[in-house]
């Protein structure tokens, strides 16, 4: 979509027909903000088109983008079965020389694999014929639209100065907003981005373990973040406390890159500590709760019956994912504790239903709060910001407040007589 509203030719493959058919009619099978309009723009161009014909759609094409899924797998590493399934239809599909672009996340060496499999199954020249190249995406869920318009940069590992024209040509339009281009091979492309992902996550590791220092000492974690990001070295992105990370990146691409290190005999310690460090934090928002609410966290019986309604389903804001979001755990260390939950997400209820059917779901978040023992809030969506306290203090059964966001003004929960804990202040 985006690639076409650059002025390409475009056809987006999927073996999923019915995932076809409604993207052919414009529908977005995930919630995106924008996505629309850009799939309509581009339907209506004729540029834009989506086909289930994996066959056709590579030669028709002079370049291909692998963007599919590299799942975690049960021990760790990234699960690149999709990734050869499409590199193994390419080679069996080539004709005229065709650059092979990886969009996935794939660990260090994969490139190389896919160059030499599909020479080998296709018998074809990796120089002549095709070429590799590996652009890693670093859009982010939720803001994927303006991250694809406007990157802070374009990388691009490759190994043939043919394939660099055409990928020149292909991203013309962000040269012209002189977006930098980063040109390197195939393996410091694919370690730029799981360099990049793991010091993100780090990053928030840090400012949850400074977080929950700063509660414990009644210092203010806001102020600590805000100042040490006045320091250009440091910058504030990415040092909002919380909940611990989540999403389909994160958790996976940490874990790959702990694999990684394995299976080169170089140490990844500080990105251990960050996994468990993750982990931790999640649970804590449990312990957090139970110690809010004055009950033991020994006593198995002590949050048995209590009703809590947990407001943010999603991973984080502007999505309907789910995967790897801390609300997961929290609903099951919670069921798990005989507690009882109401749930509210502007848009992952569904998704929140299939591994938790016996949730009770609400449609807005003043019917979710009605007659709870606490309210938990999850996800930084910004409706939750402008809650109705007042509102809130007089349906609620007991009146804790765990905001794992920092979301509400505390002065004003405290207002309304409720007992409020943050994350770090
Ligand atoms: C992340 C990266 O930010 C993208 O650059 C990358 O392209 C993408 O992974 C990917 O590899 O595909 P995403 O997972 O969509 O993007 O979302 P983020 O905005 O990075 O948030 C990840 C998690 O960190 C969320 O759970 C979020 O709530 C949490 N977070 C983020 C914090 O707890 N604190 C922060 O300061 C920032």
């Amino acid at each position: 979509m985006g690639l076409s509203d650059f002025g390409n030719t475009v056809v987006g493959v999927d073996i999923n027909e019915e995932k076809v058919r409604r993207l052919n009619k414009g529908k977005s099978p995930i919630y995106e903000p924008g996505v629309e309009e850009y799939l309509h723009r581009n339907l209506q161009s004729g540029r834009l088109r989506f086909s289930s014909n994996a066959a056709e759609g590579i030669r028709s094409s002079e370049v291909i983008l692998i963007a599919v899924g590299t799942p975690m797998d049960t021990d760790g590493t990234a699960d690149l079965s999709f990734v050869y399934q499409v590199a193994d239809t390419v080679a069996d599909n080539l004709n005229e020389f065709t650059v092979v672009v990886t969009k996935s996340t794939v660990p260090v060496g994969t490139n190389a694999a896919i160059r030499d499999r599909i020479a080998e199954r296709s018998g074809k020249d990796p120089e002549r014929d095709f070429a590799v190249v590996s652009n890693p995406e670093f859009l982010r869920e939720g803001r994927a639209v303006q991250d694809f318009f406007h990157p802070d940069r374009t990388v691009i590992g490759y190994e043939n100065e043919k394939a660099k024209e055409v990928l020149v040509d292909v991203y013309r339009a962000l040269n012209l907003i002189s977006v930098p281009f980063v040109w390197c091979n195939l393996e410091t492309a694919e370690l730029i981005k799981y360099a990049s992902n793991a010091f993100l996550a780090t990053k928030i590791a840090f400012i949850n373990q400074m977080a929950n220092l700063a509660e414990t000492v009644g210092a203010d974690i806001h102020k600590i973040a805000k100042t040490m990001g006045m320091d250009g070295r440091i910058s504030p992105k990415f040092l909002h406390p919380g909940p611990g990370y989540g999403g389909s990146c994160f958790p996976k691409d940490t874990q790959a890159l702990i694999k990684t290190g394995e299976q080169f005999g170089v140490d990844m310690s500080i990105i251990k500590t960050v996994v468990s460090s993750n982990s931790y934090q999640k649970e804590r928002m449990v312990t957090k709760l139970l110690q809010l609410m004055n009950l033991s966290d020994t006593d198995s019986q002590a949050f048995a019956g209590k009703r809590v309604a947990l407001l943010g389903l999603a991973f984080k804001q502007e999505t309907d994912d789910i995967r790897e979001s801390p609300a997961l755990l929290v609903a099951k260390k919670l069921s798990e504790l005989g507690g009882e939950i109401n749930a509210y997400d502007p848009k992952a209820i569904e998704n929140f239903k299939v591994e938790f059917p016996n949730v009770q779901y609400f449609s807005d978040c003043y019917s979710a709060v009605e007659g709870v023992d606490a309210v938990m809030l999850l996800t930084e969506w910004n409706e939750f910001r402008s809650l109705d306290l007042e509102k809130i203090a007089s349906t609620v059964r007991s009146k804790f407040i765990l905001d794992a966001r920092n979301l509400l003004d505390i002065t004003e929960a405290q207002k309304w007589g409720f007992t409020y804990q943050g994350v770090g202040r």
